[in-house]
């Protein structure tokens, strides 16, 4: 039987933090593992160029470092194929046809793009390439013949604005080779980790998350840093849980239930320290992330393997673009020399 495919990808802009983990990461090690999916990883070096295209370094040093995380994390390469952007031409292709399938009013609605372009205070000069990013990434899912994309709550549009250039370009070219994909999102209440300064956004430009790669001293450090209750200054004082990043966290990373509703009753109370509490919470994520960092380092060891690994993983991933491509152009009516 043939195996549905799934494709998704991150930007490789830095490393990958915790928030990547839980928005997105678990679920593709998941769906991986339940044997139902052709899982494509990919590196989106080519999308981070859209707002670095003056910094190839840190693409290329991220590049490694977010292969690494993959590997970590669980995504196994006799399993999953992880590839690199930038080495397949055909998304280029796809991309500048589904450019003319939409109106520069439409990308302007989009709004996480939106809110991005605030971020990153461009002013009046918006790389062009930004702006339309969400058209190459329709590209990207949809050369793979992709149903489902794994990603965080924030990626929406982009399926959407995928399923519409689907749609498009099946009825301009009287065709039906393209499939809409479906986004996966993750469990609700676990679409976004704040940082641990209590920042609804966990950035490396705020400097306030936890890395996959982070040593457990550095847990250590930034787990007894995270942000409480303010109003919780001795430990007999009833605490506050809402918006306190602890027992956010808890809520999270303790697979026991019953045990985070306690001590968020004894929080609550009066009596519970945040000393004791973050204790217990780096227990937690530490019993989590332990195997994660362990078998990241392990990996780090033979770089000369993991990029070749990437390498075959992007060979095999240009023969599944290839073809679609071809059906493509045919549809298109370019294919003039046969
Ligand atoms: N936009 C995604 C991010 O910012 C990366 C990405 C590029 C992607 N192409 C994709 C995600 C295709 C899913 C599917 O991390």
């Amino acid at each position: 039987m043939e195996k549905e495919i799934y494709l998704t990808g991150d930007r490789p802009t830095g490393k990958l933090h915790i928030g990547h983990y839980i928005g997105s990461l678990k679920n593709r090690v998941a769906m991986q593992n339940e044997g139902i999916y052709d899982p494509y990883i990919m590196i989106a070096d080519t999308q981070a160029f859209t707002d670095n295209a003056r910094d190839p370094e840190k693409i290329q040093r991220s590049l490694v470092e977010v292969a690494l995380d993959y590997l970590a994390v669980g995504i196994d390469p006799s399993k999953s194929t992880i590839f690199v952007q930038s080495q397949i031409p055909a998304l280029a292709e796809l991309t500048m046809f589904y450019m003319n399938l939409v109106s520069l009013g439409r990308l302007e609605r989009n709004p996480t793009v939106k809110t991005e372009i605030k971020q990153k205070e461009f002013g009046e000069s918006i790389p062009a390439g930004f702006l339309t990013y969400p058209v190459s990434q329709a590209a990207d899912i949809t050369l793979f013949k992709a149903t489902k994309v794994p990603v965080g709550d924030d990626q929406q549009p982009m399926i959407e604005q995928t399923r519409e250039l689907v749609r498009s370009f099946n009825h301009a070219y009287n065709t039906d080779i393209l499939v809409e994909p479906e986004g996966v999102f993750p469990p609700k209440g676990q679409g976004r980790l704040p940082g641990i300064d209590g920042n609804a956004k966990m950035s490396k430009s705020l400097n306030n998350g936890i890395y996959l790669s982070d040593d457990a001293e550095t847990l250590a450090k930034k787990v007894k840093s995270m942000y409480t209750d303010p109003t919780h200054v001795r430990v007999e004082d009833p605490g506050h849980v809402e918006g306190n990043v602890v027992f956010t966290y808890l809520d999270i990373f303790d697979p026991d239930k019953k045990r985070v509703a306690e001590l968020k009753e004894h929080y609550q109370r009066g009596g519970l320290g945040d000393m004791k509490l973050k204790k217990h919470l780096l227990e937690v994520m530490e019993a989590e992330l332990a195997p994660i960092r362990e078998r990241r380092a392990e990996y780090a060891k033979d770089m000369p393997a993991v990029m070749a690994m990437l390498e075959e993983g992007s060979k095999k991933a240009n023969e599944k673009a290839e073809a679609t491509m071809k059906q493509v152009r045919a549809a298109m009516g370019i294919n003039y020399f046969g």
